[in-house]
């Protein structure tokens, strides 16, 4: 094939555009919103390679639009909850994700967010830019201490066990729930209940399946202890977020430290934003410079690999080779 036709659905990282362009003419979406479904369907059309990442939807209907010629799809992401593997594996499309090179900011994002809730940080800030820092206060903005502490991770892959190594650093002890998954850095596995019981901190860093839709619900919530922190850097569809505002709102668990919402953005009128004891960024756990490059570069790699028809070094849906 001498010249594929490739659709890059976001402004990428020059690193990953750089190598795609050493091979191929692809065509990047250049603004700085994602297209609209409208357009994805329309730019999608007789693509040979997609370069996606989480902001679009890649259904069985997109796949279609696309054509039967569509030979990959590369996700800038670790997560592919936005694409439907079902339907691409049925069309014997592989699906290249990027895992691994966000390991470590994801779990540095899951810490600083954990410090942050802690120890009250944005809320010392908005304190100072509200003029009301007049003195020092033997009992103002009182928080939390990490060490002696437990943190309870909840799915114990690899950015679990990053956030279990530095956990080691803050002397916390550290449990974890993953049936699937070996203890490593001094964690002990036990069942969801006894860590909610026993975790001041909870964590969470599962994927998001129909299986993990709205795990830390109301019961979920109401098992943590009345002092704990949530984390979470994973998926915001994984908390049930009306569950969340209402064990917030009346201080059933301390606070919680959100990298993830369902939908993304939240919507400016979501009474999470009014609590003061919820710390919300926006989707930032993989955004330091150098990851993002290597995300890009990762993601360009499967895009080459499926173009030139090579196995995928990162397939998430290897059974397609199989077939
Ligand atoms: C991913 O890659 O799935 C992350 O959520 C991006 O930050």
């Amino acid at each position: 094939m001498t010249h594929p036709k490739i659709f890059i659905s976001r402004l990428i990282p020059a690193r990953g555009l750089d190598l795609i362009k050493e091979h191929f003419l692809p065509e990047a979406w250049t603004h700085e919103m994602p297209p609209t479904r409208e357009e994805l369907l329309e730019k999608v059309r007789g693509v040979d390679g997609l370069l996606c990442t989480l902001t679009e939807k890649v259904d069985a209907e997109l796949m279609d639009a696309a054509g039967s010629q569509l030979k990959i799809i590369s996700s800038m992401s670790v997560g592919v909850d936005h694409i439907d593997i079902a339907a691409a594996t049925a069309r014997g499309i592989p699906v290249g994700n990027t895992p691994g090179v966000l390991t470590d900011a994801t779990a540095d994002m899951a810490f600083a967010l954990l410090l942050s809730a802690a120890r009250r940080v944005m809320e010392g800030e908005k304190y100072i830019r509200a003029g009301k820092w007049k003195t020092w206060h033997p009992q103002l903005l009182l928080g939390a201490d990490l060490v002696g502490s437990t943190l309870g991770i909840v799915g114990f892959g690899r950015i679990g066990q990053a956030v279990a190594k530095r956990a080691q650093g803050f002397d916390m002890r550290v449990i974890f729930h993953d049936p699937s998954a070996h203890a490593v850095h001094g964690a002990k596995p036990v069942d969801l209940d006894s860590l909610l019981h026993e975790a001041d901190f909870v964590s969470l860093h599962v994927p998001l399946t129909p299986n993990t839709k709205h795990l830390v619900n109301a019961d979920f919530l109401s098992k943590m202890k009345p002092n704990a922190i949530l984390v979470n850097t994973a998926r915001g569809g994984v908390v049930d977020q009306v569950a969340l505002y209402n064990a917030l709102k009346s201080n059933q668990i301390f606070a919680a430290a959100l990298d993830v919402t369902d939908p993304e953005p939240l919507p400016m009128d979501n009474p999470l934003l009014t609590l003061e004891n919820c710390l919300i960024v926006p989707h930032l756990g993989s955004a330091s410079q150098r990851t993002r490059d290597l995300m890009s570069l990762l993601a360009a790699e499967n895009l080459i690999a499926g173009l030139k028809g090579e196995r995928l070094p990162n397939c998430v849906n290897p059974e397609v080779y199989s077939r």
